[in-house]
């Protein structure tokens, strides 16, 4: 059977850049590479579920892929992927050997296509695991490996559930490095409360909402005043970025630590998320306090960092890498949507025809939020309540 699903081509990614020229990204028309396309579903396995996508969220990794600027993700794995890794679907099918779940379920699926001996995605679904097929479709044929129940009694709407799949395990993960890293220098008898920071982006704003539940002040800074707005109402302090011109020259990294030392008496950052790297890693190291942790599990403005191991050492600073959570942390982050894990979704929840029109306002940053898609056009009872 034929679904409708998207897919990015290797071809069309190097016409796009050679019509465009190479340092003019402004004129990348993201629709001439990431196109509706159709899908023959494989047939489905005894460990296999059937699911028909209701909605789903844009992740930066769909842009890196269509661009090609960290790695030309659709060349390596071939020519052409069919992306998408974060979403809410309804089970519409299983397989004989499939009990865990049944027709009529409401599933979010992770994004761990192999792990490591300690769980540890080593792959990743959709992204750099050969042969894997993603979920900006109509519908899919995943394993049941591959969902987990969807908590839809927990106070969020159906569009905001569809926000967190693949974001909230990530942030799960770096909070409790990050934390814990910091736990082991530094343990609670002299220190209990501590300031935490996230620069811009879904992951980041996840991360503090968990320091925040757990009693510790946390600071988003970032560069739009919707998402800051949506932040405060959590109780979440903010920073503005671009009063900072967004770590353009030293002197912005300068006055935005003065700011920080300013805002903690003194003591700056113990624990920070920077996703972004480029001219906010420089920020986010000098905005830690001592024995500070700077985690990351992403880098969308730069792939190299560099840094001054001296100065590292006397302040004794962390710098931690992590990635998307293992499975047990997926499910265990799922615990935590809507008593913790409340996301900030952009104000228009896009048709599925809409995909690369929501691609480009992401790359342009003018979303108020996470970027949701509606795949489904008539919705099960069970979520339409919640829609
Ligand atoms: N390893 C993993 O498992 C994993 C998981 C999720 C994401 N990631 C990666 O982590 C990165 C962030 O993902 P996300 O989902 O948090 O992103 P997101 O929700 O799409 O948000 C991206 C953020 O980037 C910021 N931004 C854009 N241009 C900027 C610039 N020139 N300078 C400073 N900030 C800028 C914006 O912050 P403002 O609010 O300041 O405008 C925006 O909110 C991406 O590269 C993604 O691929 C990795």
């Amino acid at each position: 059977m034929n679904t409708r699903a998207y897919s990015i081509d290797a071809t069309d990614i190097a016409a796009e850049w050679a019509r465009v020229g190479e340092n003019n990204m402004d004129a990348f028309d993201a629709s001439r590479v990431l196109k509706m396309d159709t899908l023959e579903l494989p047939e489905l396995g005894p460990g296999d579920v059937k699911i028909r996508l209701l909605a789903f969220s844009l992740e930066h990794n769909l842009d890196h892929a269509v661009l090609a600027d960290t790695v030309n993700i659709a060349e390596l794995r071939g020519g052409k992927i069919y992306p998408g890794n974060s979403a809410v679907g309804e089970v519409i099918e299983v397989g004989d050997g499939v009990s865990r779940f049944s027709k009529g379920d409401i599933v979010v699926t992770h994004c761990l296509g192999d792990a490591d001996k300690w769980g540890y995605p080593t792959r990743i679904w959709a992204y750099d695991k050969p042969d894997s097929i993603g979920w900006y479709s109509e519908e899919a044929v995943v394993g049941d490996w591959q969902i987990l129940p969807a908590p839809i009694d927990c106070g969020l709407s159906l569009w905001e559930i569809a926000a967190l799949p693949l974001r909230a395990p990530t942030a799960y993960l770096l909070w409790r490095r990050g934390h814990d890293i910091f736990r082991v220098k530094v343990d609670r008898e002299k220190v209990a409360r501590l300031n935490v920071m996230g620069f811009g982006g879904g992951v980041s704003e996840l991360f503090l909402m968990l320091a925040h539940h757990e009693g510790h002040r946390a600071f988003l800074c970032s560069g739009s005043p919707e998402r800051r707005a949506a932040l405060e109402e959590q109780g979440i302090e903010t920073i503005d970025q671009k009063k900072f011109n967004r770590f353009a020259s030293k002197e912005d990294v300068k006055a935005f630590n003065a700011e920080v030392k300013s805002r903690t008496g003194g003591v700056g950052m113990h624990v920070v998320c920077d996703m972004l790297r480029g001219p906010v890693f420089p920020a986010g190291i000098a905005a830690l306090s001592r024995c500070g942790v700077n985690v990351s599990a992403g880098w969308q403005l730069s792939k190299k960092i560099n840094y001054d191991s001296a100065a590292m050492s006397v302040k004794q600073l962390t710098i931690d890498h992590t990635h998307y959570d293992t499975i047990v942390g997926c499910e265990a982050s799922t615990e935590l949507y809507g008593s913790v894990f409340r996301p900030a979704i952009h104000k228009e929840v896009y048709d599925f025809a809409d995909l690369p029109r929501a691609l480009k306002e992401m790359h342009d940053n003018i979303q108020t939020g996470i970027p949701i898609v509606r795949v489904a056009k008539d919705l099960p009872a069970s979520v339409a309540g919640i829609a």
